[in-house]
């Protein structure tokens, strides 16, 4: 006797997302069972393509559909449907699906370098991928992605993001001439960043990350102002002042209504290449710590690594230049981790403020 699609899909009731504290089935991630059989295939279609527990799932479905009495073979499908932010009825970015910014309260602590790798894992886990350089002052994305010569093009009025490593991107430092340099007022930031959401055809996108300069000043404020974002995500080094301004950059967030999604630590540990061992360089305030305080998530640390500030020199993020090295592996752990917690604040179960209800 073949199975009917009833009792699948009751054994897959069984396959729990562990961000979201439900099953599958109730989630309504389970489409298109078809029995032939003693064949059974289906398709899971999850949150955010890069999932982090994506094989996991994959291999308790199977696991659980084989275990039918009836069936002997199963055909699982991964796909993924970005949930979409809260949108505003006249929205800047009305095809962007999440827009996510990332801050620090101190300078040169790697922001630039964990956006841009960011962005790379998650376009290279099948997302669609946009990078906002925001950094009106000091705009470091051309460079950084190896584009610093190239001029956009403008169709229908609107400016076309230049493309590379999978990612769409946009910054002041492709609209101005070589050595140009801008003497700055409040609104005139409010100004550019409003240009740069809403004059760029961005199309439509997953992720859009936002590189932020460092501190509290007019590019954040007008950025949070401008368009609902998904939140901040916040960069800190394991130096106690890094941490101490992070947090202030954290207050100043919640005033304007955004959500820290987390905190990233760069730079605060360095894994020995012959041995791998991980061993931390400083005694401050662990990323850990920090998001502890804040109440929000902790999405991971990158280590210091020569290799990143020597790809980043070349016109490489340090993912596409050495993607087996610990760095790598650690942004990819990091977008799996970002890409997660957008999707629990997207379909509202976020972890730290929603009760779940029992599963039935
Ligand atoms: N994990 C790392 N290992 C080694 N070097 C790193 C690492 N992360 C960042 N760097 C280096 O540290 C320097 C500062 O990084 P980055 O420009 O990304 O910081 P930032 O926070 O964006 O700075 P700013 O505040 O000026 O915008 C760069 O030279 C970069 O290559
Ligand atoms: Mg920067």
């Amino acid at each position: 006797m073949a199975v009917t699609s009833d009792q699948v899909l009751d054994a897959l009731r069984a396959v729990q997302d562990p961000d979201l504290h439900r099953d599958i089935v109730s989630l309504g991630f389970v489409k298109d069972v078809v029995v032939e059989g003693g064949k059974v295939s289906f398709t899971i279609e999850l949150t955010t393509p890069a999932c982090p527990v994506k094989d996991l799932l994959k291999a308790q479905a199977e696991e659980s559909v084989l275990a039918l009495e009836g069936v002997d073979d199963v055909e699982v499908e991964m796909t993924a449907q970005v949930r979409a932010r809260r949108q505003e009825a006249e929205d800047l970015l009305p095809g962007v699906r999440q827009v996510v910014a990332i801050a620090s309260g101190k300078g040169g602590v790697g922001k630039s370098t964990v956006t841009v790798n960011l962005a790379v894992a998650l376009a290279q886990s099948g997302a669609k991928v946009g990078l906002l350089d925001a950094d009106v002052y000091g705009p470091s994305i051309p460079l950084m992605m190896g584009v610093p010569d190239e001029r956009p093009l403008s169709r229908n009025s609107k400016i076309m993001p230049i493309e590379r490593h999978g990612v769409r991107m946009m910054s002041l430092g492709f609209l101005l001439e070589e050595g140009q340099a801008v003497l700055w007022r409040g609104p005139m930031v409010a100004g550019t960043v409003r240009q740069l959401l809403a004059d760029v055809m961005w199309g439509d996108l997953d992720y859009l990350l936002v590189d932020l300069p460092p501190g509290t000043g007019d590019a954040p404020m007008s950025l949070a102002q401008l368009v609902p974002l998904t939140g901040v995500v916040l960069v800190t080094t394991p130096h106690s002042v890094a941490a101490n301004i992070a947090g202030k950059a954290a207050a100043l967030f919640e005033r304007l209504n955004t959500r820290i999604l987390g905190v990233v630590e760069n730079m605060a540990a360095h894994v020995c290449p012959t041995c791998g061992t991980e061993h931390r360089l400083f005694a401050g305030q662990s990323g850990e710590q920090l998001a502890a305080k804040l109440s929000t998530a902790y999405l991971g640390s990158v280590p210091l690594d020569a290799a990143v500030g020597e790809a980043s020199d070349r016109g490489l993020p340090s993912l596409v230049a050495y993607p087996y090295r610990p760095q790598a592996a650690a942004f990819r752990a990091i977008a799996g981790s970002l890409a997660a917690r957008t999707s629990t604040v997207a379909m509202g179960k976020d972890v730290q403020t929603v009760e779940f209800e029992p599963v039935s």
